[in-house]
């Protein structure tokens, strides 16, 4: 894991829109989309580069990382809904490039083999963005899922409903289930970046990254990628124990090593 801590979330946001970038003009790339607050910094500046600076997703597609289960595709809240109106619509993406789960399939199980298989299909993510939880879910992956799961369905935490009431009307209208890529599935990604925001997020970023690879911290599964970049602020890096050692590599990075 490579720990990046960063003054402030714009800093954080212009580092990951710099990796996102260097994918883009790679050639073909698939990117795999968080939802929720922590990438919405990243994806502004992704608009503003694009709109200011050129930046084009023309030869990009991309995946979300799950859904929530019974809302209907147009609900403002289902993933679908948000990753278009906060990132996707705002730029380039060709007709028909955001795969999105289906929270309303008939049946979850099979929509969740259609999604592994649509993944595969397109050759694999060539970067995969990850929020994490309070309680160290990555994707909807909370404590316990194992870390060989695929997509599936879980059922979320009580700490994840009332975390995510703020985007509902009321703290009951948060859907109890969802569908969510798998810790397998995610680590499949060819690099892993993880964003963590603000000293809320400050235990599970100690947790995924210098506790003990573990089911009851999800994101700890990262440690077992061979590319993942870890981007924290000031305050989701404050317990990080050898943040020391982290912001001394970043001072010595090599000029021609990318992230
Ligand atoms: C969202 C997702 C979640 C969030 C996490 C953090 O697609 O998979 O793992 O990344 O719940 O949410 P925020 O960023 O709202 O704090």
């Amino acid at each position: 894991m490579e720990i990046v801590i960063l003054p402030d979330p714009d800093a954080v946001a212009r580092t990951a829109a710099d990796i996102i970038q260097a994918s883009l003009e790679n050639g073909h790339a698939v990117l795999g989309l968080a939802t929720g607050s922590t990438p919405l910094g990243t994806y502004a500046e992704l608009i503003r580069r694009h709109r200011d600076e050129g930046l084009s997703f023309a030869d990009a597609e991309a995946f979300t990382l799950d859904e929530y289960l019974g809302l209907p595709a147009e609900h403002p809240e289902s993933y679908r809904s948000v990753i278009r109106r906060e990132f996707t619509d705002s730029v380039d993406f060709p007709d028909g490039a955001i795969h999105s789960l289906d929270g309303e399939a008939p049946e979850p199980e099979a929509e969740a083999a259609r999604y592994e298989a649509a993944i595969s299909a397109a050759g694999g993510i060539d970067v995969q963005i990850l929020g994490i939880g309070t309680d160290g879910h990555v994707g909807f992956n909370e404590p316990m899922s194992s870390l060989a799961s695929r997509t599936r369905i879980k059922t979320l935490t009580e700490q994840t409903r009332r975390d995510n009431a703020r985007f509902f009307p009321s703290p009951e209208d948060v859907p109890h289930h969802v569908l969510t890529q798998g810790l397998a599935t995610i680590r499949e990604a060819r690099h892993l970046l993880l964003i963590g925001l603000g000293e809320a997020k400050a235990p599970a970023i100690a947790a995924a990254v210098e506790g003990p690879l573990a089911a009851g911290c999800p994101a700890s599964a990262l440690q077992l990628h061979p590319h993942t970049t870890v981007l924290v602020d000031e305050g989701a890096a404050s317990r990080l124990e050898h943040r020391g050692y982290y912001q001394y590599t970043l001072q010595k990075k090599p000029t021609w090593q990318s992230f």
